[in-house]
C-alpha cells in the first residue's frame, strides 16, 4: 500500500470583510452578541458583480495548491470537489475547476458532505492514493454562503454565522513511510439529516409548482439550522472522533502538535481544546475573521497555519470536523 502526503496548500477569500457591525444595518442583531456565542468578528461575503462564485474561487486556491505542490497541472488524476453551494444544480462543481484550469479529461467529482466535506474528500483521495490508482489529487473545499442566505432578522440565527472562501490541496503519493496521512475516520448520523439542512431546491418538489407559487415568504431556499442540537452532538462527535484516530495509531492527546478544527463556532474549538488539554499554538483558529466556510474552512485554515509557520515538518496534525448530516470525521497526518 501506498502513502499519501500534502504536498501543496492554497486558499481564496473574497475581498468584501463584513463586520459584524455592517450586520446590524441589516438586522437586529449587535457585535457583541455574535461574539459572545460565537467568536465571529467578521466574514468574507462575494461582492455581487466582483466575479466570484464557488467554483472560481476553488480554482484561484487551487492553482496556488498546484504551484506550491510543484506538479504541472496536466499531472492531476482527480479532481474531488467539497461543497454545499455548487455553483449550478447540475453539473458539478468539480468539472467546472476542471474546464478553468483546461486539464483535458481527468475524473472530476464532488463531494456533498457540507462542514465535513474536506474531511470526506480527504479521506476519499487518500484511499485512491493508498490503492495505487492515482498519484495526485486536487482537493477543493469552497463556499458561496453570502448569496443564500436571509439576511435579515428572521435568519439572524444562521447569517451571521456563515462566510464565503475556499482553500485547496494537493494530496500525493508519498515516498516517505513515516510521513503523510495515517488514518482517516468518518461517520454519519441521517436521523438529524433536517436539523442543518436547506431543503427548498429539492426534487421532492415540483419545480413548475415552485415557480407557480412564487412565494417571498417561501424560507425552505434558507438554510435552517437547530442551533443548539448541533452545538450539542458537535462537542461530542468532535471529541470522540479525534479520540478514535488517536487511538487508531496508539497515541494520546499530548502528542497532537495542530489541531486544525472545522471552524464551526470558536466556543466548540475552545471547549475541545480544554477537553485535550491543547494550548492556545496547539489549536488554529480563524472563525473570527472569516466565519464558518464550511467545507473550504479546513482547508483555509490549514493553509494559514502552514504560511505562518505554525505546521512544521515532524508534526502530528490533527483535523477534525462536524456539521450538517449529521456528519463528522477526523485525519491524523505526520507532517
Ligand atoms: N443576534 C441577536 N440575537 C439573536 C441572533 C443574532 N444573530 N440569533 C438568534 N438570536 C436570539 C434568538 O432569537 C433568541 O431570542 P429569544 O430568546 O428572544 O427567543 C436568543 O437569541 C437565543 O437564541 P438561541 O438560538 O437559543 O441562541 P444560542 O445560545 O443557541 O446561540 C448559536 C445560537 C447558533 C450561536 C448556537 O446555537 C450555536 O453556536 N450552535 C452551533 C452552530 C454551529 O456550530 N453551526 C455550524 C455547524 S457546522
Amino acid at each position: 500500500m501506498y502513502k499519501s502526503k500534502i504536498t501543496g496548500m492554497g486558499m481564496y477569500v473574497p475581498e468584501n470583510e463584513i463586520t459584524n457591525r455592517d450586520l446590524t444595518a441589516l438586522m437586529d442583531t449587535s457585535h457583541e452578541w455574535i461574539l459572545e456565542r460565537t467568536g465571529i468578528e467578521s466574514r468574507r461575503h462575494i461582492k455581487k458583480g466582483d466575479g466570484n462564485t464557488t467554483a472560481t474561487m476553488g480554482v484561484k486556491a487551487s492553482r496556488i495548491a498546484i504551484e506550491r505542490s510543484g506538479i504541472d497541472k496536466n499531472d492531476i488524476d482527480l479532481i474531488l470537489f467539497a461543497t454545499l453551494s455548487p455553483d449550478y444544480y447540475f453539473p458539478g462543481s468539480g468539472v467546472i475547476v476542471q474546464k478553468e484550469l483546461d486539464i483535458p479529461t481527468c475524473p472530476a467529482m464532488d463531494i456533498r458532505n457540507q462542514c465535513s466535506g474536506f474531511i470526506y474528500a480527504l479521506s476519499t483521495a487518500d484511499q485512491f492514493i493508498k490503492t495505487g490508482m492515482y498519484k495526485n489529487i486536487l482537493i477543493i473545499g469552497s463556499e458561496n454562503h453570502s448569496g443564500g442566505l436571509d439576511m435579515t432578522t428572521r435568519g439572524r440565527g444562521v447569517s451571521v454565522i456563515f462566510g464565503d472562501g475556499a482553500g485547496a490541496v494537493v494530496l500525493s503519493r508519498s515516498s516517505s513511510e513515516e510521513t503523510g496521512i495515517l488514518s482517516t475516520h468518518l461517520h454519519s448520523e441521517g436521523k438529524y439529516a433536517e436539523e442543518l439542512s436547506l431543503i427548498g431546491p429539492s426534487t421532492r418538489r415540483w419545480v413548475p409548482e415552485i415557480m407557480a407559487a412564487n412565494d417571498a415568504e417561501d424560507t425552505s431556499y434558507y438554510p435552517y439550522m437547530n442551533g443548539q442540537l448541533v452545538f450539542k452532538n458537535a462537542v461530542v462527535r468532535f471529541s470522540e472522533v479525534i479520540m478514535e484516530g488517536l487511538q487508531e495509531n496508539q497515541m494520546t492527546p499530548d502528542q497532537i502538535d495542530m489541531l486544525i478544527p472545522h471552524q464551526a463556532n470558536l466556543r466548540i474549538s475552545q471547549f475541545i481544546q480544554k477537553k485535550f488539554g491543547l494550548t492556545d499554538d496547539q489549536v488554529y483558529n480563524n472563525i473570527m475573521r472569516y466565519g464558518n466556510t464550511t467545507a473550504g474552512s479546513i482547508p483555509i485554515a490549514m493553509t494559514e497555519a502552514w504560511e505562518a509557520g505554525k505546521i512544521k515538518s515532524g508534526d502530528l496534525v490533527v483535523l477534525a470536523a462536524f456539521g450538517s448530516g449529521f456528519t463528522w470525521g477526523s485525519a491524523l497526518i505526520r507532517w
